[in-house]
């Protein structure tokens, strides 16, 4: 029997602890915590997982605030914008909707953030304590992806973790993750460059795949009973009232039938992701508050 990974279950059980947390936090007088985001542009998804942010903020009582700004807006008032939210001790965290447009450069706004309040831990400062096992924020996806390994009782430890994809954002913080001591797995990065993907995930006990490209993995590239972690999720078009369906990276239907476990799309990683942001804001809260 294959165990499906849950993750819309979990997250739902995990923010309701943050809610409930929220209340007592409340209830002894303190302030909301509070995420404030900044959405450049008119970029389709990332409305959508701003709109997302705000009610799970919503949810878990936070506070929220979105600073809209139009394509054409300058680096320049950017860099104001964060240094004036950065200044604000009312806020927890605040993280900057990526991609940007391109006359903007995306590591010079990540830098600007206080790191202290850079939730979703895309700051040098941040990616750099990960690195070296300090505590830190880690970043959203990889934070969810952990969890979820963690509360369904996957075994990590000796294990052979082959991550497909290097992206700052998911791929590199995640093979770091699994290589620390406590988690203790033997990582393989494959990417873009690596020929036959395929030799190095068959060999793996656990795959954990974002490279964006719908039903990437196929069945003969795994072995038997090892946990699928799917990261990716895309839209493609379908004869539907939407007009679309989300992909993942995986070959759901034929894969879950070798795996041993493995993450739907939607339902998987991406509701782990949402509850990473909460997380990381009450971490940042309480660090503040002195909690
Ligand atoms: N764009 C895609 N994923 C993310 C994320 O986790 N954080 C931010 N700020 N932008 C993103």
């Amino acid at each position: 029997m294959t165990t499906i990974l849950d993750g819309k279950a979990l997250a739902r059980q995990l923010r309701g602890k943050v809610k409930d947390e929220v209340t007592q936090l409340r209830a002894a007088g303190h302030r909301a915590p509070h995420l404030a985001a900044i959405l450049v542009g008119e970029d389709g998804a990332s409305q959508t997982y701003v709109n997302s942010k705000e009610k799970d903020c919503e949810y878990v009582g936070f506070e929220s605030s979105v600073y809209k700004r139009s394509a054409d807006t300058s680096e320049e008032s950017l860099l104001d914008l964060i240094n004036t939210i950065n200044k604000n001790e009312q806020i927890d965290g605040l993280i900057v909707q990526l991609p940007v447009p391109k006359h903007i450069n995306a590591t010079k706004i990540i830098e600007s953030i206080d790191p202290d309040i850079d939730v979703d831990g895309f700051h040098t400062l941040n990616v750099g304590k990960l690195s070296i096992n300090e505590d830190t924020y880690i970043s959203a996806t990889p934070f969810g992806v952990i969890m979820m390994l963690e509360e369904y009782g996957v075994e990590t430890k000796g294990k052979h973790c082959v991550v497909i994809g290097r992206s700052n954002i998911v791929g590199r913080p995640m093979s770091i993750l699994m290589s620390q001591s406590g988690r203790d797995a033997t990582v393989t990065v494959c990417h873009r460059h690596t020929p036959d993907v395929g030799t190095y995930t068959r060999n793996a006990d656990i795959v954990i795949v974002a490279v964006g490209i719908p039903e990437f993995l196929k069945p003969d590239m795994v072995k038997e009973g090892a946990t699928i972690i799917d990261v990716g999720i895309t839209r493609v078009d379908a004869d539907n009232k939407r007009g679309y369906l989300l992909k993942g990276d995986v070959e759901y239907e034929t894969v879950k039938e070798k795996c041993g476990a493995i993450t739907p799309v939607p339902g998987g990683v991406g509701p782990m992701t949402r509850y990473g942001l909460l997380h990381n804001t009450l971490k940042s809260y309480k660090k503040k508050l002195n909690l």
